[in-house]
């Protein structure tokens, strides 16, 4: 039986990947024999050690033909090639961990899910997400973000454990009500996106948080509905939403937090009606 393999097939080592841009000139070139194409990078650097310093912008200049298509590939280049301080967090590379994220040429998403724009004549500006503290360079402090997570007690709350203490069977019709929500993986785009969630971060949940919540609520097997929407029942943590839909736009899982947080809204009006 054959098995599909979840690696990735190994990069070309660069000395023989083919740069195939000059590929109509006649036989193919390197990426050494290529002439380089240079493309500027603007990083926002700021340094605890050091706070009596401004945050700056800081110029790198990288050889898109000996760098992988990926804006993280990027950095991890600059990381080892030109200069080790650069800090930023990434652990997955594959869109999976959430912990890439970053504003990049003004979008909030994942470095190792942004292409690299091959126009070397634009400089590619990255900031860490926008709105919250800096812990250094990229690195957002999500602190405020972890504990807006742990108030909505995301994890399944059961009145009692099935009698023979197997699983907790769910219909095929109510798994699918937790497809566009399941696969949320926290990185915070969509609320560093969320200008409500600029000005009321203290007390709004923010769109990440609330689809986290709504993921709770809609799930057939939890039995902790009423107690879940009794902590969203008040002027700031859920309605402080005003349906701008930054928060899907930004998505770079393509989910709609805009849209959960209008199914919540509608599920509190039908309850207490
Ligand atoms: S909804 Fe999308 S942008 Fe928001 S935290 Fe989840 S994956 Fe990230
Ligand atoms: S739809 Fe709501 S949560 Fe999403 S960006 Fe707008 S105000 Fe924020
Ligand atoms: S490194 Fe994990 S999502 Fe980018």
């Amino acid at each position: 039986m054959l098995v599909k393999s979840i690696f990735r097939q190994p990069a070309q080592p660069p000395s023989i990947r083919v740069f195939r841009g000059f590929a109509s000139w006649g036989p193919l070139l390197t990426a050494a024999q290529a002439p380089p194409r240079l493309k500027t990078f603007q990083i926002y650097r700021w340094n605890p050690d050091t706070p009596e310093q401004k945050p700056q912008m800081q110029k790198y200049q990288v050889d898109l033909n000996k760098c992988g298509p990926m804006v993280l590939d990027a950095l991890i280049k600059i990381k080892n090639e030109q200069d080790t301080t650069l800090t930023f967090r990434r652990s997955c590379r594959e869109g999976i961990c959430g912990s890439c994220a970053m504003n990049i040429a003004g979008r909030n998403t994942l470095a190792c899910l942004c292409r690299i724009e091959p126009n070397t004549a634009r400089d590619l500006k990255i900031y860490p997400l926008p709105h919250m503290f800096v812990v250094r360079d990229l690195v957002p402090d999500l602190t405020q973000f972890y504990k807006q997570y742990k108030s909505i007690q995301p994890y399944l709350q059961l009145d009692k454990l099935p009698a023979d203490g197997k699983e907790v069977l769910q219909s095929i019709e109510d798994r699918k009500k937790l497809d566009g929500l399941y696969e949320c993986i926290l990185c915070a785009c969509c609320s560093t996106s969320c200008p409500s969630y600029w000005w009321n971060q203290q007390e709004y949940l923010g769109p990440a948080v609330l689809l986290q919540a709504y993921r709770w609520i809609v799930d057939s097997r939890d039995t902790a509905t009423h107690v879940r929407k009794e902590m969203l029942e008040n002027s700031m943590s859920l309605y402080r939403c005003h349906t701008i839909m930054n928060c899907a736009k930004t998505c770079p899982k393509g989910l709609n937090p805009g849209l959960a947080i209008a199914e919540i809204k509608k599920s509190m009006l039908l309850s207490s009606g």
